[in-house]
């Protein structure tokens, strides 16, 4: 496994983190496209600053939700992805799209899954009186946000936090937290084919945790 694909409809940090790793040697990949579903995303920017084919479609150019999301992974499918990673990709994905690519569509969501799905996730937790936030990364099923959970990291709230402090500190572990996932599927040490995922030649029984080392680490029971 070696060739991404990034989703993105936003400022690309995430994607960004996966440049800069292949550039300096610390991911064995190759990122063989960017696409999205708006042309003044960040992201297609720092794709065609880094020489990475960038492309967007316009959802209202086409009939139907499905429509867009055919167009659009024909063309994904076109660079012949053995990973499609959704890093800040705001659309829902049409369920025949999702089930046509099992286990090679990865998300990285600003919480700890199961919890807070969807949208303004940081002050869902901050409402919620959560003593811990975090972000995950899951397999993309046709259940927004609900496929099965492959690793997470945690952030604690502090006195004090709003909806954009929260934000901040969490976007400052989903870098390391979708690198070192990234990494773990590219060396196979994670892999996805079952209908849930393994780890280490095994099924995961908990998503796996990054530590401060920013290495993931399976959970102890
Ligand atoms: C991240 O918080 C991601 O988890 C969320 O959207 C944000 C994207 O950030 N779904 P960026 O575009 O990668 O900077």
């Amino acid at each position: 496994m070696r060739r991404i694909a990034v989703l993105a409809s936003g400022r690309g940090s995430n994607l960004q983190v996966l440049v800069d790793a292949i550039a300096d040697g610390r991911l064995d990949g190759e990122l063989v496209g960017v696409f999205s579903d708006r042309a003044r995303a960040g992201a297609l920017q720092r794709a065609r600053d880094a020489g990475i084919p960038a492309c967007s479609l316009r959802p209202r150019d086409f009939e139907s939700r499905r429509a867009f999301d055919e167009a659009l992974f024909s063309l994904v499918d076109g660079v012949q992805p053995d990973l499609i990673v959704c890093a800040g990709y705001m659309r829902l994905l049409d369920s025949n799209v999702v089930e046509a690519r099992p286990g090679r569509m990865i998300n990285i969501h600003p919480s700890l899954l199961p919890a807070f799905k969807g949208l303004h996730t940081h002050q869902q937790a901050l409402d919620a009186g959560v003593p811990v936030h975090g972000a995950s990364v899951h397999v993309v099923t046709a259940e927004l946000d609900g496929g099965p959970v492959i690793a997470q990291a945690r952030v604690p709230v502090q006195a004090g936090d709003d909806a954009d402090r929260l934000a901040a500190r969490v976007l400052e572990r989903e870098h390391p937290l979708l690198l070192a996932t990234v990494d773990a599927l590219l060396r196979g040490r994670i892999t996805l084919s079952g209908p849930r995922p393994c780890v280490d030649g095994g099924p995961m029984h908990a998503p796996l945790q990054l530590g401060a080392d920013n290495t993931l680490h399976v959970p102890t029971a």
